[in-house]
């Protein structure tokens, strides 16, 4: 089955209004941007420059989505955001399960679980991250952690159809160290991944659900992965803050 390539850029908390209208801007004057025939693009930026960037791009091929989100549609939950508010906003997707919000803001595998359902409810697209430590992988664990994960989240999580989800396999050792997977690494894990996805729905949502790498992807390491078969694209941290290196690592 042939699925279109995705990169998508995570901006973290990086980025004000005034910086993703300078973002856009050079985004727009590069002379080289990728071809949306073959590759679909999205951002995600903070909460409070997605209401911008989403101005900015309505009438480009650019896919926006937000970092974050509450399962509940609204109530007293204060600072959160609630999946409808993003979807009345604009956003297309949403991130899911990130590592950060894992080890630094205590994300378990049954928040995401709701999340992922909050997303289905108001018609975003989940984009669901796992990935293992360091010393998980060095102690042979990288399977059980990552399938794990998955398992969780898909607990209420019915695949109907592979454009329901995407999943990203980030590796935390590879987030922000310059460290990247090798392609061989990245492969191994996306096709397990992909093995877990058939068995939980079928072998067409295992072979068609896009599964991207995350962890310090650079323009000069995005081609060797991207060959690989089962890698369709990436989750880009650091080098989507600078439109040039996006834009170099989706083409
Ligand atoms: P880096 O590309 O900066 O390593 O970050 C990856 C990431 O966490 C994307 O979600």
């Amino acid at each position: 089955m042939s699925r279109k390539k995705l990169v998508i850029g995570n901006w973290k908390m990086h980025h004000t209004g005034p910086e993703t209208h300078h973002w856009w801007q050079r985004w727009q004057e590069l002379d080289e941007r990728p071809d949306p025939q073959q590759v679909d693009l999205g951002v995600a930026p903070p909460f409070t420059s997605l209401g911008p960037l989403i101005d900015l791009s309505r009438h480009h091929p650019l896919l926006v989505g937000a970092q974050n989100l509450h399962w509940e549609s609204s109530g007293a939950f204060t600072g959160e955001v609630s999946a409808e508010m993003l979807a009345e906003a604009g956003c297309d997707f949403v991130i899911i399960g990130h590592s950060e919000r894992r080890q630094l803001f205590g994300e378990t595998d049954t928040r995401i679980a709701r999340k992922l359902a909050a997303a289905r409810r108001a018609g975003l697209l989940p984009v669901l991250c796992v990935g293992e430590t360091a010393d998980e992988r060095s102690a042979g664990r990288t399977e059980v952690v990552i399938e794990e994960q998955l398992q969780h989240a898909l607990d209420h999580f019915e695949i109907d159809d592979p454009g329901a989800l995407v999943l990203a396999y980030e590796p935390i050792w590879a987030i922000g160290t310059g460290q990247t997977a090798t392609p061989a690494q990245a492969q191994a894990a996306h096709r397990f991944l992909r093995e877990i996805l058939a068995a939980a729905a079928d072998s067409q949502v295992g072979a068609g659900v896009r599964i991207l790498y995350g962890g310090s992807v650079k323009p000069a390491n995005a081609a060797e992965l991207a060959a690989e078969d089962d890698i369709d694209g990436f989750l880009v941290g650091g080098a989507s803050l600078d439109p040039a290196a996006f834009a170099a690592i989706a083409r």
